[in-house]
């Protein structure tokens, strides 16, 4: 019999639970522990499971892309996930997800930006119109981005407004995403049935949501009887897909409710995750405040931005990016389970062992980000960011199950940002300490993020500086 060698790691005789106990207080600070202590790999043992983390970017790589068909997500991970998003692109594995990803690829075109960058801009003037437009005014910065984002994806993906009671829906998630973050630590998944208090509100919150993506199917499908047309968005898109492998049968229902539930889910709860943060950048660094509104000034004027001036905006894509680096809304990708022997790195990988790639950690690694808890948006102006190894810096996952927003998130961001700076000064509110970042599915500000929004006037625009090389699309991580 030969013996495997493992990594070092951390040793629990209570089987594991005594260290996903820990993890699950804190789980930013485990990993960043476990990297101080054992280095770029770790191993442990977690029930009967063997369980690495990979904190290298070269391995972060090798794991997420070169050998992306030696995993599946891990399924009591996805177990937990699948009560919220049934059979959608975020839970399948195999053919049907590649189905799935190549129905829904063409919402993500690039190709419908520029319509998409309108109803960014409309919902922004919308949501931004809604404080005071002079005077100073504080904000709860989370919930603010929240409604501005939820208001976006129904606005491009649903083809609708915000109509429902927005605030009863943004808790309704919170609640989910509680419950689903402390599930995700347990052995098994608890199904909603369960007679357990928790299980009662996880099913009145999941009927809430169900109904919201249910009746703008229902209205939808009801416009259609009508005569009217299906739309060009993703509903649209997807009441008129159909299986060409298959039959050719029109999508059932409950598949255009999935894959609607995880596009309104996993589409605006982290672009305003992160839109919170960003703001909570400027409202820190003044003087990086003043350089990002003169540039927003100097191309935009008081006029509304559009997908053109997208690559004209280099610092503010680049504030953008260094959000995405120092506060990554989802900190790691989904927990992974090896399907065959494995090598990743130096290390054999045993099949059936599970894999946690923490990316957060190589994104705040002083190797490959001097002064990581700096916030210098400098790192991706220019060609900075091409010296960078191929998997620190992976905000939005790599390989096959790279995020499929990633392109619409990052246009998203750009905008909104600059439009909220051309509007206003953006300082801490009075009482407001530096936030500390903490994990609840997505990386919330612990104890909310509260700014002081001062009015302010753009200046004029000056001639149109040429659009950046490094711009939005040429993504130096992605390509
Ligand atoms: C700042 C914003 C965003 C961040 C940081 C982010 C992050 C991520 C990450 C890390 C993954 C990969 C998970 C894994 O490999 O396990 C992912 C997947 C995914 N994201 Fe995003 N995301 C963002 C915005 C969006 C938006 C705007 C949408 C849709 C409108 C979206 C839809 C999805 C979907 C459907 C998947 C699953 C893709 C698949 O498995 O094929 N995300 N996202």
């Amino acid at each position: 019999m030969t013996t495997i060698l493992r990594p070092p790691g951390p040793r629990d005789r209570a089987f594991g639970l005594r260290l996903l106990a820990d993890m699950q207080r804190d789980y930013l600070g485990f990993w960043r522990e476990a990297q101080r202590q054992f280095g770029d790999t770790v191993y442990m043992r977690q029930g009967w499971f063997h369980h690495y983390a990979f904190m290298h970017p070269d391995q972060v790589r090798e794991a997420l892309v070169d050998k992306a068909r030696s995993f599946v997500r891990y399924e009591q991970h996805i177990a937990v996930m699948r009560q919220l998003h049934g059979q959608s692109l975020m839970i399948t594995e195999g053919a049907t997800w590649q189905r799935q990803r190549r129905t829904l690829l063409p919402a993500f075109s690039p190709k419908r930006f520029e319509a998409y960058a309108d109803q960014v801009t409309a919902a922004a003037e919308h949501a931004f119109a809604s404080l005071p437009p002079d005077g100073a005014t504080t904000v709860d910065a989370e919930h603010t981005m929240n409604m501005l984002a939820m208001d976006i994806i129904l606005r491009t993906m649903f083809g609708s407004r915000v109509e429902e009671d927005t605030a009863r829906i943004e808790q309704a998630i919170r609640n989910l995403s509680a419950i689903g973050y402390a599930e995700m630590f347990l052995p098994f998944a608890i199904p909603a049935w369960a007679p357990l208090p928790r299980q009662g509100m996880k099913r009145r919150e999941l009927r809430l949501l169900d109904g919201l993506v249910r009746s703008h199917i229902g209205k939808r499908r009801a416009a259609m009887k009508a005569g009217a047309s299906a739309g060009e968005d993703l509903l649209g898109m997807l009441l008129t897909a159909r299986d060409e492998e298959g039959d050719g049968a029109a999508l059932p229902d409950d598949e255009i409710r999935d894959q609607l539930m995880t596009i309104f889910l996993a589409g605006h709860e982290t672009t305003a995750t992160a839109l919170a943060w960003a703001a909570w950048a400027l409202a820190a660094d003044p003087a990086l405040a003043a350089r990002v509104a003169a540039e927003a000034d100097g191309v935009l004027g008081a006029r509304a931005p559009t997908m053109d001036d997208v690559p004209r905006l280099p610092l503010l894509a680049a504030v953008v990016k260094e959000t995405l680096r120092r506060y990554p809304p989802v900190p790691g990708v989904i927990m992974r389970r090896a399907v065959e022997d494995v090598r990743i790195g130096d290390w054999l990988v045993t099949k059936g062992s599970l894999v946690t790639i923490p990316f957060f950690v190589p994104q705040g690694d002083a190797r490959w980000f001097p002064r990581p808890e700096g916030f210098d948006p400098g790192r991706f102006l220019g060609d900075a960011a091409r010296e960078l190894p191929r998997g620190a810096y992976v905000p939005f996952g790599a390989g096959p199950r790279v995020c499929i927003g990633n392109g619409f998130a990052m246009m998203e961001m750009t905008l909104a940002l600059a439009m909220l700076v051309q509007r206003f000064t953006l300082a801490p509110a009075p009482g407001q300490g530096v936030p500390e970042a903490k994990m609840q599915v997505t990386l919330r500000p612990a104890g909310g993020l509260r700014l002081l929004l001062t009015a302010r006037v753009p200046g004029p625009a000056r001639a149109a500086p040429a659009p950046s090389p490094a711009g939005l699309h040429a993504c130096p991580f992605h390509g």
